[in-house]
């Protein structure tokens, strides 16, 4: 199953990815964990070390590699092959931690040609092919904010988008968003986590204002992971929001089965 979280900024994306990441982990699922936010910081929230986080190399970034791949690095003219070799890239570029392996997109450049540059058709591939089997591996893609600046076409070889909500209607409206956007580009299902609860009526109003689309389950306020990203901490340690993750896993098992 491939999945992408979505929502507005700083809904709380990075800290789903990493809980489910670390949920499947624990229940010995092969999971990749994908960062496509630019300006990501899905490793930290896993807890890599400063260390590894500094071996980092995103694939977008890897101009010879491209190059070598698709024929051509950077512009669309001229030809380049659609179907660049991408299978042996996870094993050269992953990094495997806790059980999770992980893997940095990079910036996708859009640019007048769209999602057609050799750079995106790579990553396309790439995330059509990093799955060993399909039905057992799960892929978590941890998005940016605006869905506009995804690559269309990378998000649109996922089976479902997440979309982060917490408690406000800027939010609620970006999840709608998601959902058309999602639709578009081909993709059938949107789900809803809400986050940072805490009241109850908080969560009573985000569901009354996104009927229609199906919640997940809900993550509580907790200040502690406002205090593990200050201190560049992983979250995976947190006991709370590991259950509350396990139950969004379980809902989003059973739809799917
Ligand atoms: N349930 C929660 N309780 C308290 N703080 C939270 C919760 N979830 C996330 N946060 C905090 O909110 C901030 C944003 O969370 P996170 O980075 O997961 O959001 P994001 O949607 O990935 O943001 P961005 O759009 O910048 O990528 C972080 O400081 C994080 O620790
Ligand atoms: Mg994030």
């Amino acid at each position: 199953m491939r999945i992408a979280i979505s929502g507005k900024g700083g809904a709380g994306k990075t800290t789903l990815s990493a809980a489910l990441a670390g949920c499947y982990a624990a229940d010995g699922v092969r999971v990749l964990a994908v960062d496509a936010d630019p300006d990501g910081n899905l490793a930290s929230a896993l807890g890599f070390s400063q260390e590894l986080i500094e071996k980092i190399v995103p694939i977008s970034g890897m101009k010879k590699m491209i190059e070598e791949r698709t024929g051509r690095s950077q512009d669309i003219s001229g030809f380049f092959r659609l179907n660049p070799d991408v299978s042996d890239l996870l094993d050269k570029f992953g990094i495997l931690f806790n059980g999770i392996s992980f893997l940095s997109m990079g910036t996708i450049e859009k640019g007048a040609g769209g999602c057609m540059c050799p750079a995106n058709v790579l990553l396309k591939n790439l995330m059509q092919h990093l799955l060993l089997d399909k039905d057992k591996d799960v892929l978590i893609l941890d998005m940016d904010a605006g869905i506009e600046h995804m690559g269309r076409a990378t998000a649109s070889c996922v089976d479902a988008f997440i979309a982060v909500v917490e408690p406000g209607q800027r939010s609620v409206q970006t999840a709608k968003s998601v959902e058309k956007l999602a639709r578009d580009i081909g993709v059938k299902n949107t789900f809803v986590v809400c986050n940072k609860i805490r009241y109850p009526h908080e969560y009573e109003i985000l569901t009354d204002s996104l009927h229609g689309l199906k919640i997940l389950g809900s993550i509580s306020y907790d200040n502690c992971l406002i205090e593990a990203d200050l201190m560049s901490k992983g979250i995976l340690n947190n006991q709370g929001l590991i259950k509350e993750a396990m139950r969004i896993k379980e809902e989003l098992e059973m739809i799917q089965s």
